[in-house]
């Protein structure tokens, strides 16, 4: 008799990095930049990229396969073409372009998780860290194109769910707004673009703030977003009504959570809110795969780091002296934990 039981997820996750890793390098490579508006023959395609003929047209038919690619006609004279999904987020000259996390997960994040045993076995970092001394911050910010790689990763990670928090948050009783390790100041940049009585300041460290400063320039923004320095471990953070937080708590032990969680009450006025923006584990621990793999990421990057659910927060903020709490899905795994003071 036949088993009712059925290996085939089993199967699917276990060859998951291939399909991961043919995506990956399609990015590394500018396989969806290349096309752009283009429609290419697969010989064309490879030549424009250097590749080997053999890479063609297995390359492109496992993207086309995994519905990364398009392609009008079969055979060699089969022309290739961008999806409107691929054109819109894996086109470098979209202005929506996510590329900058596969980028990241391809040349950093995909060697250090072979080293997931280890870490496992030892609870420490398994990425640059681990040859050096350094933290993983300093670490980056020490080499302007890693900490631009950084940066274009946050965006990639981050823009969906700061578009969809710009779109669902009641902003209405809020008139100023500080974004907590703000990177590109990519929030406080989608939440200004849409509120137009909200003033916003991005404040992160030191290095990262001319980078802020292009992009909030290059949004003609200038007038309602600005940027604030300093280290939120040894400064204040800036006062301001509501303060946000996009994948801050999630990098640091309980220890430094809870400094962060008490200097954002400390900063707020009453009424004022705090919000996190994470892959939020679901309160049983059962059901977030990307928050319970990110959790695993955190242990990668930072050893004693990880991710939480909303009763995780909500047990956090009471202590620190929040008092009503809400969280709002926002794209995919994330979504927003909102505590009031
Ligand atoms: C994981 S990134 C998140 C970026 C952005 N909020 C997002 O969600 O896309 C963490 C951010 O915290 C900033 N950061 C790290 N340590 C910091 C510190 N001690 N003081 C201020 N910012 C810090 C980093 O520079 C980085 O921009």
């Amino acid at each position: 008799m036949t088993s009712s039981l059925n290996p085939s997820s089993i199967l699917q996750t276990a060859f998951g990095f291939w399909g991961s890793k043919v995506l990956l390098t399609a990015v590394e490579m500018g396989v969806f930049t290349t096309l752009g508006r283009r429609r290419l023959t697969g010989a064309e395609l490879g030549k424009a990229l250097r590749l080997h003929p053999r890479a063609n047209p297995d390359f492109f038919d496992a993207l086309v396969a995994m519905k990364f690619l398009d392609r009008d006609g079969d055979g060699p004279q089969a022309k290739y073409f961008n999806t409107p999904e691929g054109a819109m987020f894996l086109d470098a000259a979209s202005p929506r372009y996510i590329g900058g996390i596969l980028v990241m997960l391809n040349e950093r994040l995909f060697k250090f998780w072979n080293d997931l045993p280890e870490a496992l076995r030892t609870g420490r970092p398994q990425n640059e860290i681990k040859h050096g001394q350094k933290g993983m911050f300093e670490e980056l910010y020490s080499d302007l194109p890693r900490l631009e790689q950084f940066m274009g990763a946050m965006t990639g990670i981050s823009r969906i769910n700061f578009e969809t928090f710009a779109e669902k948050f009641d902003f209405s009783t809020f008139q100023t707004l500080c974004d907590v390790g703000g990177a590109t100041g990519l929030l406080s940049i989608e939440v200004a673009k849409r509120h137009p009585h909200l003033t916003c300041t991005s404040f992160d460290l030191p290095a990262v703030e001319p980078i802020a400063k292009k992009h909030i320039a290059a949004a003609g923004l200038e007038h309602r977003v600005r940027t604030a320095a300093g280290d939120f471990f040894k400064d204040r953070l800036p006062k301001a009504d509501l303060i946000t937080m996009g994948m801050i708590l999630h990098d640091w032990n309980l220890e430094k959570k809870m400094h962060l969680i008490r200097s954002a009450y400390e900063a707020l006025p009453l009424g004022g809110a705090l919000v996190t923006i994470e892959a939020l584990i679901d309160d049983a621990r059962r059901e977030n795969v990307q928050g319970l793999l990110m959790s695993l990421n955190m242990l990668i990057e930072f050893g004693d780091a990880f991710d939480y659910s909303g009763a995780d927060f909500f047990r956090w903020c009471s202590e620190a002296g929040f008092t009503r709490f809400e969280i709002i899905h926002l794209a995919g795994p994330s979504s927003a934990a909102v505590a009031y003071k």
